[in-house]
């Protein structure tokens, strides 16, 4: 996810720019740039990576004295993360840094092109740059052609944009896309997309509502439609990254509506999926496909084989990575091998990886963090776009695993033509729908705060679903043993009475995983089968159950994947209401790293 930072003041500018997008580094990012105006002259840097490639970059560049910046951290979507599509992006005496998407920029961009623009970069933001040039032309007053620029914008937004015609200012809106703005008692400002960047420098800011447009220089501050109202900033950096959340791990929750958007930009349209990473020759020739990974990202590679199967009807195979590295696999050419990982450094992986490749396999990662290890060593990669995750407890990495490996079966089917055209649209228009799902659902936190206490006890726990609610049975009881250090374990609830309902008695709490979408009758009869001997029942469901002793009612859907989604939320929040009862580090449980770079 993008980050911007803006600076108008007397201490030096680039390292203030600098500081502030390292405070917006934990929200994720492929690229970095700054532009500096000191003395009427602008100077832009640019770098693909990390931001000490930025700094490298600009390390003979000085900027004391009195000044401004913009700057900004990209996250690549309109277009691949190379330095031309990194920001600011300039016109011909204006630069500008984006956040958000402008729907509408095709259009803006042919007309500008018709116009005799040049564009250099593939991104949505750089047709801002280029139309408030337009709208200069015509015009003495330059907020005036901002406002205009701005009024032509469609989609989401957080603007700021400095120009040579105008020394000493910024221009700044904001719509969808927060933005707020700071100021220091010796007269800074300090512009940031969340409040981390100015904790430390700014003593108030303001909050910007949407709709707002303006400037500002050292001496005036003017808005739209409202003046700005300051409060004083407080908390510390930590609680600034926390965003007004308790853990990482909560806010990692709330975020997930909004990282699966990102997820799916530019990839699932109306009727197709389009990933830029593979194409038809990479997927030629293969008929079968292994997939390997560990904990949490190893569910999302079991649900996958659900999903592979039954909509691209291809064979799939799906293996612990520690295991396989092991077991003498036999591996043929025909195999597309499929390594999953958030951190993409998982040691275990990343030897499955090593030796599917010698074995002369194809091989795509699907992974949250590029130029990882495992990123640089597979075939491809599908990046999948979740920010980083702070909260050793995986949550909206392995939601956007899921999501991936979703779109990627659609991709197969199509291919493969296992799916009619229609079937996939109506796939698709699921999918679209996910975001939104994940939103309304978190509605249930308070019930599952409230639930909690009657969870803290028991001789354990046991996660029961069936199909793709098997392999999510198994990330709610990880979830729960990772953080509240109570036993959990996963069945397929079929197979409760193959063993484990031997341990059935009024202190082993069934979690029932129950949709309506999917097997419902089945799996009531293996609930009821554990409620006739005792087990405390807590089920999930959109539908009443008599024998529940508890239950989380969730909402009707019509397709089983967003009944999964709904459910993996509430599983995660009870978890951790459950943690914070019983008084542990939610995000950072004894005994686990949030990257294994150890066998
Ligand atoms: C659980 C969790 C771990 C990881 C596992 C693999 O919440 O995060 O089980 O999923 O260690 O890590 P990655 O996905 O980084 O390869």
């Amino acid at each position: 996810m993008c980050g911007i930072v803006g600076y108008i003041g007397k201490r030096e500018i680039k390292s203030r720019l600098i500081e502030g997008l390292r405070e917006l580094e934990y929200r994720g990012y492929d690229s970095a740039g700054i532009a500096v105006m000191l003395d009427g002259r602008i100077e832009s840097f640019k770098a693909v990576g990390k931001l000490s490639n930025l700094e490298e970059k600009t390390k003979d560049f000085a900027t004391n004295g009195s000044g401004i910046g913009i700057g900004h951290t990209r996250w690549a979507t309109h277009g691949k993360p190379t330095e031309l599509n990194a920001h600011p992006h300039m016109g011909e005496y204006s630069y500008v840094v984006h956040n958000g998407i402008i729907e509408n920029y095709r259009e803006i961009k042919e007309m500008l092109e018709e116009r005799g623009v040049t564009f250099l970069s593939q991104t949505d933001t750089e047709v801002i740059v280029h139309l408030f040039e337009i709208e200069a032309e015509c015009r003495d007053d330059l907020f005036e052609a901002f406002k205009a620029t701005i009024d032509q914008l469609d989609g989401a937004y957080a603007v700021l944009l400095i120009t040579q015609k105008a020394p000493g200012t910024i221009f700044f809106a904001r719509k969808g896309s927060p933005m707020i703005i700071g100021r220091s008692g010796s007269g800074e400002i300090f512009f940031a997309s969340s409040d981390a960047p100015l904790i430390g420098e700014a003593d108030e800011a303001a909050y910007m509502e949407d709709g707002t447009v303006g400037f500002v220089t050292s001496e005036t501050l003017y808005t739209e439609p409202e003046p700005l109202s300051f409060v004083p900033l407080q908390g510390d950096k930590m609680t600034a990254q926390k965003g007004g959340f308790r853990f990482f791990m909560e806010k990692e929750i709330y975020e997930q509506y909004e990282v699966m958007s990102d997820t799916m930009i530019g990839r699932v349209l109306d009727e197709d999926i389009v990933f830029e990473e593979i194409d038809d020759e990479f997927v030629d020739g293969i008929t079968r496909i292994k997939i390997c990974a560990c904990g949490t990202s190893y569910h999302a590679a079991l649900t996958a084989s659900y999903l592979f199967e039954r909509l691209s009807k291809i064979p799939v195979n799906v293996e612990i990575a520690s295991e396989f590295r092991y077991k003498e696999p036999l591996l043929t050419d025909d195999t597309l091998f499929i390594v999953i990982s958030q951190s993409g450094e998982t040691a275990d992986t990343l030897e499955a990886l090593r030796m599917a490749k010698e074995a002369g396999l194809k091989t795509l990662a699907v992974c949250n963090v590029d130029n990882s290890s495992i990123v640089r060593m597979a075939d491809a990669t599908i990046l999948t776009r979740a920010g980083i995750e702070k909260g050793v407890a995986s949550t909206k990495a392995f939601a956007t695993q899921v999501m991936v490996l979703w779109m990627l079966s659609l991709y197969f089917a199509k291919r493969r033509r296992s799916m009619e055209r229609e079937a996939i649209k109506d796939e698709l228009r699921f999918m679209s729908y996910v975001p939104k799902v994940l939103q309304k659902s978190l509605e249930v936190h308070e019930k599952c705060k409230r639930l909690s206490k009657r969870y803290l006890h028991g001789h354990g726990f046991f996660f029961i679903g069936r199909d793709i609610f098997y392999p999510l049975a198994l990330e709610g009881a990880l979830k729960l043993k990772e953080i509240s250090y109570l036993h959990a374990e996963g069945y397929p609830a079929g197979e409760m009475k193959h063993g484990p309902i031997a341990l059935a008695d009024a202190e082993l709490f069934t979690i029932a995983l129950m949709p309506k979408t999917l097997l419902y009758d089945k799996t009531k009869s293996n609930v009821e089968e554990l409620s006739a001997r005792d087990s405390t029942i807590l089920s999930i469901s959109p539908e009443m159950f008599d024998l529940a002793d508890d239950f989380i009612l969730t909402h009707p859907h019509k397709h089983p994947m967003l009944e999964f989604f709904e459910m993996m939320i509430v599983e995660q929040l009870l978890s951790m209401e459950i943690a914070v009862r019983l008084g542990n580090d939610v995000d950072m449980p004894r005994n686990l790293a949030k990257s294994v770079t150890v066998e």
